[in-house]
């Protein structure tokens, strides 16, 4: 039997509140399998699907577009980032694009902290040092580290999730530097001072990253840009991974060029188990956990959801990452 419900392409499994309430308005085509969906296997079942809900994980390109015909009206991602999708090609079809801006923001910003910290005071190392048997005694040198309280955090993108971080360090006494495309007029109530990358680079004992990967971003923390680093500086990156040149990052770390680094996130994903930064005990990586608490995910996928059924209606998407396909 054929139904008249709109069809929806789901790439992932997803709570079953989630599919309870898309399940209400739509015909869904799941992919059930624990892995991103195949994208052969996502250019097979486009075509003629009204709507897609995507996460990170998943190329939306101009052949997904093309594939998936004229009746495709929203893609909906689980994500705020958006650099999967080609979102240009998106607005060319006037096809809204939803996202899930500040759901995310506080629980990503807590992240960047923690690896700020993890690094910092080498929590792996020492967690791993009593698990193996090493504390035999306490020795006034062991597992020391390097302190974020009265520090200087230069955070590279000044938005939502920068801001956060902002306002998380102030609480640890930290002198907070900022790079960003212009100054913000926010920025004084974070006690924040804007400057330009290389004086971030220079200046900062604890590097965050927070900006979206798009073409200008793409490597802009390379050699060069590690090389103007103190020779202690931690960086860390809960951002995307492309935002750096990772090889560069390997070798800046194995010549002791910089402190260490924290990594929610890396290029490619996931990272390969023989990956050299995964044998640098001064390096802490985690997989893409930014928005990972139950409330903040659950909060997102609805978000999500909702989003793409506003799309199907023909509605505005509450959280619209490309407004100007409308045209009011
Ligand atoms: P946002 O509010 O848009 O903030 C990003 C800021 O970066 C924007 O204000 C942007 O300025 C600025 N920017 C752009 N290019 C820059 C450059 N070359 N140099 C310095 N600043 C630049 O986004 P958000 O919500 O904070 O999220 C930021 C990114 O974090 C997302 O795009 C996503 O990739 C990542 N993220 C990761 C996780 C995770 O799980 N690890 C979770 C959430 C988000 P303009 O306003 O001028 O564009
Ligand atoms: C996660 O990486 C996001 O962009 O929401």
């Amino acid at each position: 039997m054929t139904s008249d419900l709109p069809l929806v392409i789901v790439t992932r499994q997803l709570p079953q509140a989630i599919i309870d309430k898309l399940s209400a308005v739509a015909t869904l085509n799941i992919w059930e399998e624990d892995r991103a969906i195949p994208q052969d296997t996502l250019l097979a079942w486009v075509p003629g699907c009204h709507a897609i809900y995507s996460l990170l994980t998943d190329p939306i390109d101009s052949s997904v577009l093309d594939a998936a015909g004229a009746n495709l009206k929203v893609v909906s991602q689980m994500a705020v980032g958006v650099d999967n999708i080609d979102v240009a090609a998106c607005t060319a079809r006037g096809i809204p694009v939803g996202h899930t801006p500040n759901a995310l923001t506080d629980t990503t910003a807590d992240l960047a902290v923690a690896l700020m910290l993890a690094v910092g005071r080498r929590i792996a190392a020492a967690a791993q040092f009593v698990k193996v048997g090493k504390w035999d005694t306490w020795r006034p040198m062991e597992l020391t580290g390097k302190d974020l309280y009265g520090s200087t955090v230069g955070i590279i993108g000044f938005g939502r999730i920068g801001k956060a971080v902002a306002q998380r360090v102030r609480g640890f006494d930290c002198h907070i530097l900022y790079n960003h495309p212009r100054s913000d007029p926010d920025a004084a109530q974070y006690a924040a001072a804007y400057v330009n990358l290389d004086t971030l680079l220079k200046s900062s004992d604890f590097i965050s990253l927070h900006t979206p990967l798009t073409e200008e971003t793409r490597h802009m923390i390379g050699a060069e840009e590690l090389a103007m680093m103190k020779s202690d500086a931690i960086i860390v990156n809960t951002a995307r991974g492309a935002i750096v040149d990772q090889a560069a990052l390997v070798k800046a770390l194995q010549e002791g060029k910089i402190g260490g680094a924290g990594l929610d996130v890396t290029d490619p994903e996931p990272i390969s188990v023989d990956d050299p930064l995964l044998k640098l005990d001064n390096v802490i990586v985690v997989p893409h956990i930014g928005s990972a608490s139950v409330t903040t995910r659950m909060r997102i996928a609805h978000m999500a959801a909702d989003n793409l059924i506003a799309g199907l209606h023909g509605e505005r998407l509450p959280n619209v990452y490309n407004p100007e396909v409308y045209s009011d």
